[in-house]
């Protein structure tokens, strides 16, 4: 294998980058780690400021103090959105789990759904009236019962009531358009038995 190695000038500087030639012939490459010191990103404001050693693999144990090393945590734990993401995906399991009639896997996928929202709304409290009332309160459980029991009927029926809290929440919280995304499509309705 022939290897190249040259340093590329960039406005930002120079970075290495080997160029190779494998074994087939065709060529790969791979830019090389910087030489340039390590520096904090401009995307997320006051980590300079917040601590005395440069910047390093240590972004929590090398702030200056708890109060920061508090801060990097809560911007790296995110908002509703992190949360969200996963309710998401445990929405879709719970749709494939009535579909297969896997009620077991369909009452965990749900369960989890419900302790990640709580984590979204310690994070987020102002999301908490509408979540609880539309959702949390009593609508989670009418599927918790249905899937149970193992109810093939009431499991589609109150999913489908369930959808619609996602959809109708939404649009209260001012996120009408994630209602446009497959998932919401795609669960609209149950294939005949
Ligand atoms: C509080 C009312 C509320 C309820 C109930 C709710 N959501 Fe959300 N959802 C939100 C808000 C607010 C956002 C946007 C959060 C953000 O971007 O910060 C969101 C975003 C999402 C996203 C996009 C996440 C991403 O990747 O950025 C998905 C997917 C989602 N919700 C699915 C669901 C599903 C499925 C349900 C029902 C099981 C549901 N939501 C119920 C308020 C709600």
């Amino acid at each position: 294998m022939t290897s190249v190695v040259k340093y590329v000038l960039t406005a930002a500087g120079a970075f290495l980058l080997t160029v190779a030639l494998t074994a087939g012939g065709g060529w790969t490459e791979a830019v090389a780690q910087t030489s340039e010191p390590s520096r904090f990103p401009t995307g997320i404001q006051g980590l300079a400021d917040g601590q005395d050693e440069p910047p390093s693999n240590r972004w929590l144990l090398g702030a200056r103090d708890d109060e920061e090393r508090f801060r990097r945590l809560q911007v790296y734990a995110g908002g509703t959105d992190q949360q969200m993401w996963q309710i998401g995906y445990r929405y879709e399991q719970v749709y494939q789990a009535i579909v297969d009639e896997e009620w077991e896997l369909g009452g965990h996928h749900w369960g989890k759904l419900r302790n990640v929202f709580n984590v979204a709304l310690m994070k987020r409290p102002n999301r908490t009236p509408n979540a609880e009332r539309m959702f949390l309160d009593d609508t989670w459980q009418l599927l918790a019962s249905a899937l149970e029991a193992g109810d093939t009927a009431a499991a589609r029926d109150t999913f489908l009531q369930e959808r619609q809290a996602c959809i109708v929440c939404h649009v209260a919280e001012g996120y009408e358009f994630i209602n446009d995304a497959p998932m919401f499509e795609e669960t609209a309705a149950f294939p005949a038995n």
